[in-house]
């Protein structure tokens, strides 16, 4: 049994992963850029992070469900000294807890029920967010703003009264947020600070700031969803470069190369809800394998690896990350293709159309879905592993080499020819997404 998002085709079974290549049961092997949705920045089975858990379990820690940890602090402490405006963490296991919590820490805070999510946007499996991710516009109907689009779930069962506090608007629409806080008092906004599980759509000039100054003329807590950014755009992630202050951020994927742990972190007056001395108003955090040991070993050897010599890392998966989207651009070029690469950091995705999408319409109203997909089939028979669903993100890993980016680039331009071929002899279907 699989979980329903990796029941994709081709089906394959993964057995084994090093650094930046995955092998199948047939013995092939893969160059890897999903990164299993992204958290292996530093590439598969990293020998620094897995020593660390194998210290840690040879060392005789466990998990005690009792009080805090000596490495709980001190994964706490790496976390408050990058990220500036994170007073106080907690640990938890996945990201969906995460910003579950931060949502319900948001209501307990304003006493507000409503909160805001982005078309396009992807903030976890729970009710609140479960919803209006990959959206047909058919449900959607035209662009509006100011306004809002109507709560489409991503899952059945979420009680219709859930549904009638969630209000959807499109990513870069600053006007839609203000309309829909004039209409309903709301709780929170959660968004990723760039939509990366529609591929990657940057936040416009002012974006970030505008909301940053919208929470403050509403009241709403506002929550950057940096499970996909943190730690992949640097370890402040993608608000500490950017200069924005949320009052809550959460954190997951890269933060341990792989191992689960979330964390959620912010503005000390919010996070004090968690210890409020008025067991009315103190909001609950539980979880019987928060912060264990196993995971917070990996997620502070992932942080030293990420901040040793500088930041090390970082510059050499910029170089890599530069070189391939020159690269991508050069052979699309070659095709003559209205085609973007678009690249937040050491994460990609080509577009088939003329220019970097600004927010779901603009990305579904044009996208070739089709030639994507067919693309991501032929490289993955070709030995490259992008997962197979049209607009999904591409990851580099600092394990990668400019030789595997090599070898990607040539590969890339055989698949396109075949598809093209393909399509020039028989026209691939029309697909939306
Ligand atoms: C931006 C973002 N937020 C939250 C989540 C949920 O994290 P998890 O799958 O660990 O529950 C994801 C997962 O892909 C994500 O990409």
């Amino acid at each position: 049994m699989v979980s329903v998002n990796r029941a994709v085709e081709p089906s394959i079974v993964f057995v084994r992963a090093c650094g930046q290549y995955l092998w199948d049961a047939d013995g092939n092997r893969y160059i890897d850029y999903h990164a299993a949705f992204s958290p292996h920045l530093l590439g598969h089975n990293d020998p620094c992070v897995n020593e660390a858990v194998r210290r840690t379990l040879e060392s005789g820690a466990s998990l005690y469900g009792s009080g805090t940890t000596e490495l709980e602090g001190r994964l706490a402490e790496m976390i408050c000294e990058h990220i500036p405006f994170v007073d106080s963490v907690q640990f938890l296991n996945t990201g969906s807890e995460a910003t579950s919590q931060a949502i319900r820490l948001a209501r307990a805070v304003t006493g507000r029920d409503h909160i805001i999510v982005i078309q396009g946007g992807y903030n976890g499996w729970h009710d609140d967010v479960a919803c209006n991710l990959m959206t047909p516009l058919e449900r959607l109907g035209p662009r509006v703003s100011p306004g809002e689009y109507p709560f489409v779930p991503i899952s059945a069962g979420i009680p219709e009264e859930r549904r009638k506090l969630v209000h959807v608007v499109n990513f870069n629409d600053l006007a839609s947020v203000d309309y829909v806080c004039e209409k309903y008092p709301i709780a929170a906004l959660i968004t990723e600070p760039v939509l990366q599980n529609v591929g990657v759509i940057r936040p416009q000039a002012g974006y970030l700031e505008g909301l940053r100054e919208l929470a403050d003329k509403h009241g709403f807590v506002l929550i950057l969803d940096e499970v996909k950014t943190g730690f992949r755009n640097g370890v402040g992630g993608y608000a500490t470069a950017a200069g924005v202050r949320p009052d809550i951020a959460v954190y997951g994927k890269a933060i341990a190369n792989g191992y689960p742990i979330a964390a959620l972190g912010g503005r000390r007056e919010l996070m004090d809800y968690f210890v409020h001395p008025d067991p009315e108003r103190r909001v609950l955090l539980a979880g019987t394998y928060n912060a264990h040991p196993v995971p917070v070993a990996a997620a502070i050897a992932t942080i030293e690896r990420l901040t040793a010599d500088g930041g090390a890392v970082y510059r050499r998966l910029e170089a890599l990350s530069e070189q391939f989207e020159s690269g991508l651009r050069e052979a699309l070029e070659e095709f003559g293709l209205r085609a973007a690469v678009a690249r937040q950091a050491s994460a990609f995705c080509v577009y088939f159309m003329d220019h970097e999408p600004v927010d779901w319409h603009d990305l579904a109203g044009h996208h070739d879905y089709a030639l994507d997909e067919e693309l991501r089939r032929e490289l993955i028979q070709a030995g490259i592993y992008w997962f197979p669903v049209a607009t999904k993100q591409i990851s580099i890993s600092a394990a990668h080499t400019a030789g595997d980016l090599a070898e990607t680039l040539a590969a890339f331009r055989t698949c396109l020819e075949r598809c093209l071929e393909k399509r020039r002899a028989e026209p691939l279907p029309e697909k939306a997404p």
